[in-house]
């Protein structure tokens, strides 16, 4: 097939690119490089835009026959979204918004997006699965929420297709890929947990974001999954739109909660290191707990995780940051 990943020079949608190539795809990239890395983008073309931009997306998008598109753009830091939610909801639900227009007028019909755990906001449950309401708590969550919304519409109005996955914490790397994850600045949990080893001593200790939360030891929990797990089931849901057409919403994490002071614990045995840390205020807009259940994609997409231990995550984020490319 030939795809257009919206977003494929990030973390996440490089990973895709070479997962889809790998499995004889065609990848062209469309992003506008805010946060991503044009030394990313190894396995495809990269066209450079933004998707608010509809002259640069329907070019794109009518010089080649796509059969999908997979979207993930977006400003994506909880705690960011909470002082600047404006941009958020600009670059989340109009850049989506428009991606949905130009993919109508060029008849694509097909799209799998990149949704969040932050869609549900506060916990009702210990694991939470596809019927868990969708109250979200800051507003990168609630931009997630509104383009699943705004996605349910178009496939009911005009025939759309779309499976929206919402990831737990995407984490880890490629294991031979020269690819992983690099934000500027950084501020997602294992990159600064390792930062802070290989930094030691010339940097700021780790900041534990808390240590008051209704968790077993007081700092919260979240489900990481494996980064080349979430490209895995980006595939199934190309094949499943193929076969099962509509709207599909699939939960994808390990269903395993790891705490802060225990994936800080985990990352000092994989590194061999103490990890310097220090506790700090909660940060805005943070949940205590996010643990998936992930069984419908397991059964409908027959989705197996294959790392699901956190050392081993841990192992191959340890292996990038040792010697990142970009
Ligand atoms: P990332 O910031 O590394 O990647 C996002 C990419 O989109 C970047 O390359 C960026 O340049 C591009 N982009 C952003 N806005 C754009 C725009 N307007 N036009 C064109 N390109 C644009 O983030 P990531 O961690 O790889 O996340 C990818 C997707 O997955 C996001 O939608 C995010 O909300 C979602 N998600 C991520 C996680 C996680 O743990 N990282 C969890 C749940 C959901
Ligand atoms: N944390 C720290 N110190 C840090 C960084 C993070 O204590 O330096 C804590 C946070 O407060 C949070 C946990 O570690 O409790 C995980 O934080 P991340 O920033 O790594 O991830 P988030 O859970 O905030 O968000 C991520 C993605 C979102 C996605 C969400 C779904 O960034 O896009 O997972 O669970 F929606």
């Amino acid at each position: 097939m030939r795809i257009l990943v919206a977003g494929g020079a990030g973390y996440i949608g490089a990973h895709m690119v070479k997962c889809l190539a790998e499995n004889g795809h065609t990848v062209t990239v469309f992003d506008n490089l805010s946060s991503g890395h044009p030394e990313a983008v190894r396995w495809g073309r990269l066209v450079v835009g933004d998707v608010l931009d509809r002259p640069a997306l329907d070019a794109v998008l009518q010089a080649d026959r796509y059969d999908a598109v997979m979207h993930f753009c977006a400003r994506s830091l909880v705690g960011e979204s909470m002082s600047q939610p404006l941009v958020y909801y600009r670059n989340n639900v109009l850049g989506t918004l428009t991606l949905l227009e130009a993919m109508q007028t060029a008849g694509v019909d097909r799209l799998v997006f990149s949704s969040s755990a932050a869609v549900f906001g506060q916990p009702l449950s210990e694991r939470i699965d596809e019927d868990h309401p969708l109250a979200p708590i800051n507003p990168y969550g609630a931009s997630k929420w509104m383009c699943e919304r705004m996605i349910e519409d178009a496939v009911k109005a005009f025939g759309l297709h779309a499976v929206a996955l919402r990831y737990f914490n995407a984490a880890g790397a490629a294991p031979q890929g020269r690819i992983g994850e690099s934000h500027q600045p950084e501020t997602h949990l294992i990159p600064n947990v390792l930062r802070a080893v290989l930094e030691q001593g010339s940097a700021a200790p780790l900041q534990i974001f808390g240590d008051d939360y209704p968790t077993r030891d007081g700092t919260c929990v979240r489900d990481y999954v494996h980064v080349d797990d979430l490209a895995a089931a980006h595939l199934a849901a190309l094949q499943l739109l193929q076969q099962e057409p509509g709207m599909h919403r699939f939960n994808l994490g390990n269903g395993a909660g790891f705490s802060v002071r225990e994936v800080i614990a985990a990352a000092g045995r994989v590194c061999g290191r103490r990890v310097p840390h220090q506790v700090a205020p909660r940060r805005d807009g943070d949940p205590a707990t996010l643990v998936a259940a992930s069984d419908h994609a397991r059964e409908v997409l027959g989705w197996k995780p294959r790392y699901t231990d956190i050392e081993a995550i841990l192992e191959t984020a340890w292996r990038w940051h040792r010697a990142p490319v970009y």
